[in-house]
């Protein structure tokens, strides 16, 4: 039977488009190869969100094409964002590859790889399904199926951040049945998963195509948010959390990314303060600190709406940890605009912060903005940004020592012991004696590392000591959030 290999850029879309992947190939006969390098197929599930990421796609497809020399019977799949992006273009600068394949075009791989087989020539499917839009399902095998799972409730952006690829990568946005939603929650869980993570570009802009949920609306005013604006922000997205939490008591803990912070509305802010799986952290993009640079971002919010809605919603879950997402060098920031940056992630002190120097995209309006900031410039601006927030990561994480945290186990680490995510995100390695996978258990915290924590077993007849707790750290897991 052919084997074969799938390597994995980005974002955690793109992480649940590559599981997907598997289980289409697998239920087509492929089978996982032991290398890339013994593969009879290999696919690369792209990134385009920045520059970089595409870079490291042009020198995989370079060495997979000396490869393909060596063995010409070798199948090359392009998918993913870049493979939406560029479509016919990346045949033409890369001959090596033979499928490119769009993010809505999964389900038809089987076929495509056949008539590849049977020497067809290379071919480009990259169609959005505009009219009924496809979620692929989870098939989930109990006994092997991993404590977390991504879930898509939504897919597309319709937002205009003037920077931003996705919306041509992924197009505009499409809703997926609350029925459909909860059915593949109910089967992951039977199967043993104890956290989900709803995923969507902006997944709390999610309405339910059915109209069979109860749209939870909550008009309390916003002092920073003028009314005619309002009415945009109440989505469906609270009643779909009700809705998955209320029916799945199996499921122990429920996260979600990624929000638009215009979406945060006071019924979801309400939805934080009642359901007790949702986690106390919330991932809460914002790009920049300066009302200067977000108007030209067209991020349709100001500093002082982020700050009021993220101000409320720590009112109402006490202890919440924020992370963020910030560009530096967006064209035209000023050393002011930075400062006014630098400023509000002292104010709003996220435990996680994802920054990024901005780095231009094909067919994006920011392009015409000119004031391009120097390479230099922004390299130095980024490092300011993380100097702080290693600093504040630091803080957060040493005033953890001495408390005791529950922790989801996701399974071992990777050099020994076990490791799980507390329900605020923070990563916390123990020794064990049996495997406690899947179980939330109490762990009393005893040192903190750079991005995480080590601890030992409340309960000391389970406990198990570990040498060295970590000296590789894993990659955090929203190391590119959604979404990418
Ligand atoms: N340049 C730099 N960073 C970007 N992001 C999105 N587009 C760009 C770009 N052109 C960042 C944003 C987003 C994250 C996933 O990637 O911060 O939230």
């Amino acid at each position: 039977m052919p084997t074969y290999s799938l390597i994995t850029f980005g974002c955690q879309m793109n992480e649940h488009d590559s599981a997907r992947m598997r289980e289409v190939l697998e239920a087509a006969h492929y089978l996982p190869a032991s290398a890339p390098t013994t593969a009879d197929l290999v696919v690369l599930n792209t990134c385009s969100v920045r520059e970089k990421a595409e870079h490291k796609l042009r020198s995989e497809v370079g060495r997979l094409g000396r490869l393909k020399r060596r063995r010409p019977g070798l199948l090359i799949v392009v998918a993913g964002c870049v493979a939406q992006q560029e479509g016919e273009r990346i045949l033409g600068t890369l001959p090596q590859i033979d499928l490119v394949l769009g993010p809505d075009n999964i389900r038809e791989l089987p076929e495509l790889l056949a008539a590849l087989e049977a020497g067809g020539p290379p071919r480009v499917r990259t169609e959005f399904d505009l009219d009924s839009p496809q979620f692929l399902r989870a098939r989930p095998v109990p006994g092997q199926t991993a404590p977390t799972a991504y879930v898509t409730v939504m897919k597309g952006c319709d937002e205009r951040c003037s920077f931003c690829i996705v919306p041509r990568t992924r197009g505009p946005e499409r809703y997926r049945p609350s029925q459909e939603i909860m059915a593949e929650i109910a089967g992951l869980v039977g199967a043993g998963v104890r956290e989900v993570t709803v995923l969507g570009q902006t997944v709390n802009s999610y309405r339910d195509p059915e109209r069979l949920l109860q749209p939870a609306v909550s008009r309390r005013p916003w002092r920073h948010t003028p009314e005619a604006r309002l009415r945009e922000d109440e989505s469906e997205f609270s009643a779909l959390l009700r809705e998955i939490a209320t029916t799945n008591p199996g499921l122990v803990r429920l996260r979600y990314m990624s929000p638009h912070p215009r979406h945060l509305t006071w019924s979801l802010i309400e939805a934080h303060h009642e359901l007790k799986p949702l986690a106390r952290h919330l991932h809460l993009p914002v790009q920049s600190g300066s009302d200067r640079v977000l108007r030209r971002m067209v991020r349709r919010h100001t500093v002082a709406e982020y700050e009021e809605r993220v101000g409320a919603l720590r009112g109402a879950v006490p202890g919440l940890t924020l992370s963020t997402d910030i560009i530096v060098g967006f064209p035209g920031e000023t050393e002011e605009d930075f400062a006014e940056t630098l400023e509000l992630v002292n104010r709003i002190r996220p435990t996680g912060l994802f920054g990024f120097k901005y780095s231009p995209r094909p067919h994006t309006p920011a392009l015409r903005l000119g004031d391009e900031i120097p390479e230099t410039e922004k390299r130095a601006r980024l490092s300011r940004l993380f100097a702080l927030s290693e600093q504040l990561r630091q803080a957060h994480l040493a005033s953890l020592v001495g408390s005791t945290v529950g922790v989801l186990v996701e399974g071992p680490g990777e050099r020994e012991g076990y490791v799980g995510r507390t329900e605020r995100n923070e990563i916390v390695h123990f020794g064990a004696v049996d495997d406690p996978t899947g179980q939330v258990l109490q762990v009393r915290v005893t040192e903190a590392f750079k991005n995480s924590l080590a601890g030992v077993l409340l309960d000391p007849a389970r406990a198990a000591p570990i040498a060295r707790a970590r000296t590789t750290e894993p990659r955090a897991r929203h190391d590119l959030p959604v979404i990418p």
